[in-house]
Order: structure tokens, then sequence, then C-alpha cells
């Protein structure tokens, strides 16, 4: 099957063609190109995505995007052309309305100018099945993982910039959430914490670089913060009373300098993962012990110090096997909503001849298609 995937939910225009062949569980998948530009450094003043400058951003990029995913995918595939693509995919939620339309209008002049289906993907799927793609330049992911087949039911942690969530995956399409965040999303909280500390962008990975300069520095951490909701018996999470707790402790320090940021960073960083952590122990304690797969994905999921701890915790058991994407795959791709359109199509061919007019969806929530 050759796929055309298109992402515009957040800040990240993308834009990737596949060819997928072969049983859903283990497919044997070819990126045959793949575009990417982020507009990061353009919201960056804003501490955060700003909606209507991401949209003119996508309107801007995707034409040049879709040229450059074309150009490397015909390179790689002599025979490709648009004629032999089966579909479209396009993410339709959840994400910033604007964003989304301008990936949907675009995927659906495209499907009518080559006469296409154009199939729309809901986005946090896309980060469940971005963990079927593997390749050779990410050891990690072989080493736990040797070839393997990814198993059902999982347990996938979502940990985003818009998703803190536990969700049962009975099957493929078949979802239940278990537990999401009451407030802030984990990466909404590094981000914003990274802007208390005068650090850019998404602010995930500067978090983490200075967190690790602590570790290094001393073994103990000498800040303390509180782990909301730890204790609670649900799986819930909540960010923001974390976030505040920073911003006090900032507050009544007289100068914060490079130590104290760095060490303020591994609290931060070691309090938002140590209540992912005993959440997600106490799912799999919940699912007792049917989940065969443990699925790790969303921005977040390139943190390492998170990475550390999920192979700790999954030594605690040996049945589950721990997939994290790639960082290429972690953070918002095209290839995750191609991969998803992969599984879809799969299991429901029917879903191609169907012609529903798409629609963006912000709040767009997971629902099962498969019983
Ligand atoms: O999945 P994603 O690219 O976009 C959304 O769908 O939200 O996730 C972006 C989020 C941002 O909040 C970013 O700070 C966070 O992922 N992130 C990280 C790391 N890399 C990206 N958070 C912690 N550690 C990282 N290394
Ligand atoms: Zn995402």
């Amino acid at each position: 099957m050759r796929i055309l995937a298109i992402e515009t939910s957040c800040d990240e225009t993308a834009v990737a063609v596949l060819q997928i062949s072969g049983p859903i569980e283990k497919p044997d998948i070819k990126v045959l190109g793949n575009a990417l530009l982020s507009q990061a450094k353009l919201h960056e003043k804003y501490g955060g995505v700003y909606p209507n400058l991401a949209k003119r951003e996508h309107e801007k990029n995707l034409p040049p995007l879709l040229e450059q995913a074309l150009k490397e995918a015909v390179t790689n595939d002599r025979q490709l052309t648009t004629d032999n693509l089966d579909l479209i995919a396009v993410t339709a939620g959840p994400g910033l309305e604007p964003a989304l339309w301008t990936g949907i209008t675009f995927a659906e002049r495209l499907g009518e100018k080559w006469n296409k289906p154009v199939i729309p993907i809901d986005h946090m799927e896309g980060h469940i099945y971005s963990v079927l793609y593997r390749t050779e330049s990410n050891p990690k992911s072989e080493i736990l993982n040797p070839k393997s087949a990814l198993k059902m039911p999982a347990l996938a942690l979502l940990v985003s910039g818009g998703h803190t969530e536990l969700v049962h995956v009975k099957d493929f399409g078949n979802y239940e959430i278990m537990g999401r965040t009451r407030d802030d999303a984990v990466g909404e909280a590094f981000d914003k914490v990274a802007r208390m500390l005068g650090l850019p962008y998404p602010g995930g990975p500067e978090i983490s670089r200075l967190a690790e300069k602590s570790r290094n520095r001393s073994g103990e951490d000498t800040i303390r913060l509180p782990r909301p909701m730890l204790h609670s018996k649900n799986l819930d999470f909540s960010y923001s009373g974390l976030k505040t707790a920073v911003l006090y402790r900032i507050k009544a320090e007289k100068k914060t300098n490079n130590q104290f940021k760095e060490d303020m960073a591994r609290a931060f960083e070691e309090a938002a993962v140590e209540v992912l952590i005993e959440k997600t122990r106490l799912a799999l304690i919940e699912l007792e012990n049917k989940v065969k797969t443990l699925i790790v994905a969303g921005g977040v999921a390139a943190n390492v110090y998170l990475a550390q701890e999920l192979h700790k915790l999954t030594r605690e058991f040996p049945e589950i096997s721990l997939r994290i994407p790639t960082k290429l795959l972690s953070t918002d791709n095209a290839i995750m909503i191609g991969l998803a359109a992969f599984v879809k199509v799969s299991c429901q061919p029917e879903i191609i001849k169907q012609e529903a007019p798409l629609e963006a969806s912000g709040n767009l929530s997971l629902v099962s298609w498969k019983k």
C-alpha cells in the first residue's frame, strides 16, 4: 500500500510517502519520502504555539514540503507516480483547528486532483502506531524488541504538549482511556517551566539537558517538589500544581544562577516523571498482567530520563515489551499518520470508499472503530 500522509495539527508541517505491506503487527515499512518543517523558532517568543501564525506557516510550507517528499520518494522508488498512490491520510484532530483545517483542505484538493481517497486520522492514533516503525538507527528499540511484532493488548502512555493519557489498547482500533490529565499536559508543563527558567521553546529538550547536568554534578537532588496525585487511587494526572510549585520556588530564590536552574530543571523532571511511572505501574497492575506491550509515545517520549525509568519499571513486568519510538517518530511527524492509516485501512478496507466530508476536530477524543 502506498500512502501520502500529511500532518499539520500543531507547529510541525510534515508530509511523508510510505510504502507498507505485510501484517499490521509487524509490517514491512519503507519511508520513501519524508519532509518536515518545525515552526518552533517562530513561536518561541509567544512561549507556545500561536494558532493563526501556525495556520499561515502550514499554508506556506505544505506545497514545497509535498514537492520535496515526492521528489525524494521518486528517487527511492522509480516506479512511483501519483497514479500508483493508494490513498492520502491527513490528521483531522485533536489539535489547533485552524492548523488542522489547512492540512485537510490541502489533502482534499490533492485527492480531487489525483482522484484518490482521503482518510482522516486521529493524531493520537498516529502517536500510538508510531512504534511500528523501527530503523537500524534506532538501537534502543532494536535491543528491546529484536524484530518482534507489536503484540496486543497494549497499554499506551501518551505524553505530548496537549495530552497525558493512559490508554488500554485492547486491540488495533479498540481503545479505552483509563486516565488523563485534569489540567495541564506534561509536555505543556515542561514548556511552561522552561519559560519560567528563561529557556527557549519547546522546553522539554532544554529542561532535560539542564537536569542531566545537575545529575552529573551531584547524586542528591537539592530541591524537593510535590508529586501531584501520586497517591490518588485513580489513573488521572495533574500538572498545574507542580508548575505553580516551581513558580513559587523560583520567586523565593533571590538569584537564579545556572546551578539553581539546573537543579530546578532536575527537580521538575524527576517529579513529573515519577508520577508518569507510578500511574503506569498502577494501570499495568489494574490490567492484571494481560498487557503484552507498553507503548510510550508523543513528544515527551523523547525524554531520556523517562526512558531510563521506564526500563526500570518494565523489569518488574518481564513479560511486557517496551516500545518507545525514535526521537524522529516521537515528536509530531507525518510517518506516524501514514502508519495509523495503514492500520485502519488494513482492518477496514471499506473506509476507502466512504465519502463523508472531512472535518477538523480540535478536541477529538480517541474513539474505537473496532470492537
Ligand atoms: O507530540 P508533540 O511533538 O506535539 C504535540 O502533539 O503536542 O509533543 C511536543 C511536546 C512539547 O511540549 C515538548 O516540550 C515535549 O513534547 N518534548 C519533550 C522532549 N522533547 C519534546 N519533553 C521532555 N523531554 C524531551 N526530550
Ligand atoms: Zn503530537
